[in-house]
């Protein structure tokens, strides 16, 4: 018996790492195919050798580029891999080009797909994460659900079969990984001290393709910082250019609003965990924030992870710099403690119930 895992950017080395590492462990003859979508060294190498992700068995170097051409590439050579290794089972993750490609391939070859994180909606049907999300449980035969929530949004889909609310495979790694991770180290090496810190990750389209949005998060970052806050900004490749672009000089030198590149998983945790607060439109960041009880201000007007939401630990602030400020001083000024009062993601254990469930009576 055989599976294919198919990755392709940041998120998704991640939330592969531990079911890979355990499928393997249990003797399945996992194959590893790398799209090739994140190709730079800190948007991809560096969480291969740092969560001992094996190499890739393809890596099929397909880059960036426009959705049809990118998604398209991909097809074609994700179809050609499964043709010649004929797999049981295709595995997919999350909501990116890569999940969609791997998924669709594999379905029309008639190879039942398994969705990671599957029955997550923002119900806005302009974010690419929403068409690949809602057109990958379309045909996958396995829908692993983080949450009760993801649940319930494919039952009204109409698709209740296959659905495994398993628990959040990122929950497992990070708690995984924390302990191997040294803290202080890494606020050392940026010169930050717990708690008395800002971190921001910027990369939905919404926010870096629309220049006023772009602009209007830069501007709110700016006004936090001018306050005496302040802010790492771990910047995303795509971020950078289109900062560059709108004409804003990110080599300036201002030690309250610090751009750096993109950091590795691990330091990654440690400034989630000893920031005050985080300012993210990033899916995972949103919710490792609430795993270390750091609240989140998202620069958007809905999110996948509503739930936190909901109990009021994170805040939707939309694209609009008054509100992003707004929202941002609440939480630094404000007596608010934000404790786990609950814990939605399950018990750490997601990877070992979805393998569970795939290999049954193997
Ligand atoms: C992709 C996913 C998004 C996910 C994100 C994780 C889609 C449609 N989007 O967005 O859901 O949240 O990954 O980070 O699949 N670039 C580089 N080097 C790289 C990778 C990208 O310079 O290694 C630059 C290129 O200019 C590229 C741009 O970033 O055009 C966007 O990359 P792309 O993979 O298309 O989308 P992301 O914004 O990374
Ligand atoms: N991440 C990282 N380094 C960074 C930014 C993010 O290791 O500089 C990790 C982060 O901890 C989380 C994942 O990448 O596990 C989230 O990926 P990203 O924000 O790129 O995508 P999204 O979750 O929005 O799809």
């Amino acid at each position: 018996t055989k599976i294919i895992s198919i990755v392709g950017t940041r998120p998704q080395f991640i939330k592969a790492a531990l079911v890979s590492k355990k499928l393997r462990e249990k003797g399945v003859k996992e194959i590893l195919v790398h799209t090739g979508q994140h190709y730079d060294f800190n948007m991809s190498d560096v969480f291969f050798k740092e969560l001992g992700l094996p190499e890739p068995d393809y890596y099929l170097g397909i880059g960036s580029g426009n959705h049809g051409e990118q998604t398209g590439k991909m097809l074609i050579e994700i179809e050609k891999v499964l043709l010649k290794e004929k797999p049981d089972i295709v595995i997919v993750y999350g909501d990116t080009n890569s999940t969609l490609a791997g998924a669709l391939a594999a379905a029309k070859l008639h190879i039942p797909v398994a969705h990671v994180e599957a029955g997550l909606r923002s119900y806005n049907k302009k974010m690419p994460e929403e068409i690949n999300r809602v057109l990958t449980d379309h045909i996958s035969t396995w829908l692993f659900t983080p949450t009760k929530t993801a649940v319930e949004n494919l039952h009204k889909e109409g698709i209740s079969k296959g659905v495994y609310q398993v628990g959040d495979v990122m929950f497992d790694i990070a708690l995984e990984s924390i302990n191997r991770v040294d803290e202080e180290k890494v606020l050392s090496k940026y010169g930050l001290k717990p708690k008395e810190f800002i971190l921001a990750t910027i990369h939905r389209a919404e926010n870096t393709d629309f220049r006023e949005n772009l602009i209007n998060i830069w501007e709110a970052l700016n006004e936090i910082a001018s306050y005496g806050y302040r802010i790492i900004f771990p910047t995303h490749p795509r971020t950078k250019k289109a900062l560059n672009e709108a004409g804003i000089n990110i080599n300036f030198k201002n030690e309250n609003l610090l751009l750096i590149e993109p950091v590795s998983y691990f330091e990654m945790l440690a400034l989630e965990k000893n920031a005050k607060l985080i300012i993210t439109d990033s899916g995972g960041v949103q919710k490792e924030g609430y795993f270390w009880e750091t609240p989140c201000v998202i620069p958007r007007n809905e999110t996948e992870w509503i739930e936190l939401v909901k109990i009021e630990f994170n805040k939707l602030a939309g694209n609009k710099a008054e509100a992003i400020v707004k929202y941002s001083l609440e939480v630094l000024n404000g007596e608010k403690q934000y404790n786990i009062i609950e814990h939605l993601y399950g018990k750490g254990d997601a990877s070992d119930k979805i393998i569970e469930v795939l290999t049954q009576g193997w």
